[in-house]
This record gives structure tokens, C-alpha cells and sequence, in this order.
């Protein structure tokens, strides 16, 4: 008798309860999977360093799924005081951004990647201020070979320039973040690559990335923009563009704060992707990673469209060394990449120019290739005959 009474009571409870959570199940089901990337990893900083196998297959599938993927809860990156910095440099005064501009834009320079590209108006859809920091602090020997492999060699292996303002304590702190912020990232991409290399059993990919020495920070500013003409739309859907639509090179390591802007394609159209906010990564894989894993891992096709407001972010491009094979892949298979090229050097030296117009000059006809029409559907800078390589330490 009094089970039966407890029995009764309890579906009367249920009764009372149930339209509640089925109501609070609805909401929190809403609130979860009303983003088209809410199913999109978030690995934790310390199970990636830390090399916990458990996050691979949640990792894997991101990246066969969407191509991108988050890291959250890093301990020793503070986005804010990085964003204070990269806002203060792009503030500078033109007197001290220009002696550190690469050469396209200040002939007296010798860098050609590193260093300050300021806002260029004529490259279509893309429109920004940069500056690239690299790993190296000495320059490399003086090139005098006729060879453009050789040249870019040289480009990848540039040193930093850095600012000298009257402002000593900031010449130094500005040093300081952002050679944190290029340690920190470079210990991410190559965990990224290790997990890779984990989850889909290719022992050799790391390997690959011994030297690293095209990696390169990436400031960018991207201002409203003041004029606008056809050339600065989108040619896949008309959206006015700040940055072209593109893939990345490898692994990219990217912030934008809390900009938003930043569109992935995603099932044939573009969306929105979550910002990186104050305390994490968002990771693209790029075009070799998927021809090197033999397309098991798919690249992430994304741009920036205008916003009406400034926008800050800093990408942190991760490279295979510059004398990799990437012909083949891990599998031995000949790669997309692998029907042009056989090392990384030659590949970059198409793709560069392609994806930076403001601050390289496009490949001439005779070193252009199909590969560089795959990277940008964009109305590239052509106002001047010399090549990326034909600009190094001539
Ligand atoms: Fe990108």
C-alpha cells in the first residue's frame, strides 16, 4: 500500500516536472546546436601539450569534418595585453613604420616577408596593415646566385626587424609579447602536428617540420575601408571582402580577439566562425597538411568580410622545413602539390605571392601556375615586373 502511494506521488512529481525540463532540455539543445560550428572541437591547451591521446580522435574529426578546430584555457597567453601591443605599433606614426617596411614598399630594405607592409588600396579584395615577425634575429649570408630558389631561401630565413621609436620601454616590451606570442603559438602548431601524427599513424610527419624557418607571426590591422569598386567583392557569393578568400599553407595558429569577420566555407557556403576571444587558438589546417595525410584531413577555405569598425587579428603561419619533400604522401602517394613541386621552398614560391599581393609582387607568367589560380580568386597587384624571388637581396 505505501509503495503504491510512493509510486503515485512520483509520476505526479513527474507529471508536474516533466513539461519544465523538457522545456530547460529544449533551451540548452537550442543554445547548443543553433551555430553551424557548435559541433567544432575545443581542445584544452593542456591535453594538447601534454600530448593526451584521448583528445586525437575529437581532434581527427574536426579536421575531417570542417577543417579548424579551437584551442581554449591557455595559462600563459594574456590576448588583451597582446592586443594593446599590435594596437599601439599599427598607431605609430609613419616615420617609424616605414624604415621597417619590406622591400616592395621601402627599397633601402632587404626584407622581403618580414617587417611592415602598409595598407595597399589597389589589391581587390584584399585590404590591410601588417607586420611579420620570423624565428630568426641574424640575417643570412648575402645570396649572390642567380638561382629563385636559392633567393627564397634567403626570404625564408630574413631576420626580424623590430621597432626603434623614442619610446625605449616600448621598443622592448613590443619585442617581448610578441616573441612570447611566436614561442607560445610554435609549441601549439607543433603539438597540432604531433596529435596529426598520432591519430592518423604517420610517424614521419613530424619530421617534416624540423627547421620551420618560413614560420612567421603575422599582426594584421584591417581598417574600414574608405573607397569602394567592384574589384573588392566577393566572386563567390558578391560579399564586400577585407581579406581575400583563400587556404592556409600548413597549420595556421590564429587570434582574433574578439573581431568578428572571419568566415570559414563550410558545405559550399560561408559562415561565421566563433571568435578566439581572450584565452584561445583557432587552428586551419592548409593545403599541404591535407595533400600530405592523402586528403584524410580536409583544409579550411576562409576570408575576412568588411565590418564597419577596425579589425585586429594575428594568424601564426606554422611551415614544413624549407628543403621538405612534399611530392609525396605519408603513404607514399604523389601529392596535388608533388605534380609541380618536389620541396616546400619551390611550392611557397608560388603560393606566397599569391596570398600576400600587398606585400609581394604576384608571380610573372612564366612562374605562375594553376596551383597559384586555386589559391585566390582575387584581382592580384600588378604593378611591377619582379618576382617574390627576384626581389631578394638583389
Ligand atoms: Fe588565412
Amino acid at each position: 500500500m505505501v509503495q503504491k502511494g510512493v509510486v503515485v506521488l512520483l509520476l505526479a512529481l513527474l507529471a508536474y516536472f516533466l513539461p519544465t525540463f523538457l522545456n530547460i532540455s529544449k533551451k540548452f539543445l537550442k543554445n547548443n546546436s543553433e551555430h553551424i560550428f557548435s559541433e567544432v572541437a575545443r581542445i584544452s591547451y593542456s591535453d594538447l601539450l601534454n600530448s593526451n591521446p584521448d583528445i586525437d580522435p575529437t581532434l581527427l574529426h574536426s579536421m575531417k569534418q570542417y577543417g579548424f578546430f579551437y584551442v581554449v584555457d591557455i595559462p600563459s597567453y594574456n590576448a588583451s595585453l597582446e592586443l594593446d601591443y599590435l594596437q599601439r605599433f599599427f598607431d605609430l606614426p609613419d616615420h617609424y613604420k616605414l624604415p621597417l617596411a619590406v622591400r616592395k614598399h621601402n627599397p633601402h630594405n632587404v626584407n622581403v616577408y618580414r617587417g611592415y607592409g602598409p595598407v595597399v588600396g589597389n589589391v581587390g579584395t584584399q585590404y590591410k596593415e601588417v607586420f611579420n615577425i620570423g624565428p630568426h634575429e641574424t640575417h643570412p649570408p648575402y645570396n649572390d646566385s642567380h638561382s629563385d630558389l636559392q633567393k627564397l631561401r634567403s626570404i625564408s630565413r630574413e631576420r626580424n626587424v623590430w621597432p626603434n621609436t623614442d619610446n625605449p620601454q616600448f621598443d622592448r616590451d613590443f619585442k617581448s609579447v610578441m616573441k612570447s606570442g611566436f614561442d607560445l603559438r610554435l609549441s601549439i602548431a607543433r603539438a597540432i602536428v604531433e596529435s596529426i601524427s598520432r591519430a592518423l599513424d604517420f610517424p614521419g610527419l613530424p619530421a617534416l617540420f624540423t627547421e620551420h624557418e618560413f614560420s612567421t607571426l603575422g599582426l594584421r590591422k584591417y581598417p574600414v575601408r574608405k573607397r569602394i569598386n567592384s574589384d573588392m567583392y566577393s566572386e563567390f557569393d558578391g560579399v564586400l571582402l577585407k581579406e581575400l578568400e583563400h587556404v592556409d599553407s600548413t597549420v595556421t595558429v590564429l587570434s582574433t580577439f574578439n573581431n568578428t569577420g572571419l568566415q570559414m566555407l563550410y558545405k559550399d557556403k560561408y559562415w561565421e566562425a566563433p571568435v578566439s576571444g581572450d584565452n584561445c587558438f583557432i587552428i586551419n589546417i592548409g593545403k599541404l597538411i591535407e595533400d600530405i595525410t592523402g586528403n584524410q584531413i580536409i583544409s579550411v577555405r576562409h576570408r575576412v568580410i568588411e565590418i564597419p569598425e577596425t579589425r585586429y587579428s594575428i594568424p601564426f603561419f606554422y611551415n614544413p622545413s624549407f628543403d621538405s619533400d612534399i611530392s609525396r604522401s605519408m603513404t607514399g602517394q604523389v601529392t596535388e602539390a608533388g605534380q609541380k613541386y618536389r620541396i616546400f621552398g619551390e611550392w611557397m614560391k608560388d603560393y606566397l605571392p599569391a596570398v600576400e599581393p600587398g606585400l609581394l609582387q604576384q608571380p610573372t607568367p612564366s612562374v605562375s601556375s594553376d596551383n597559384t589560380e586555386q589559391y585566390s580568386t582575387d584581382q592580384l597587384d600588378d604593378t611591377g615586373p619582379l618576382t617574390l624571388a627576384r626581389l631578394a637581396l638583389d
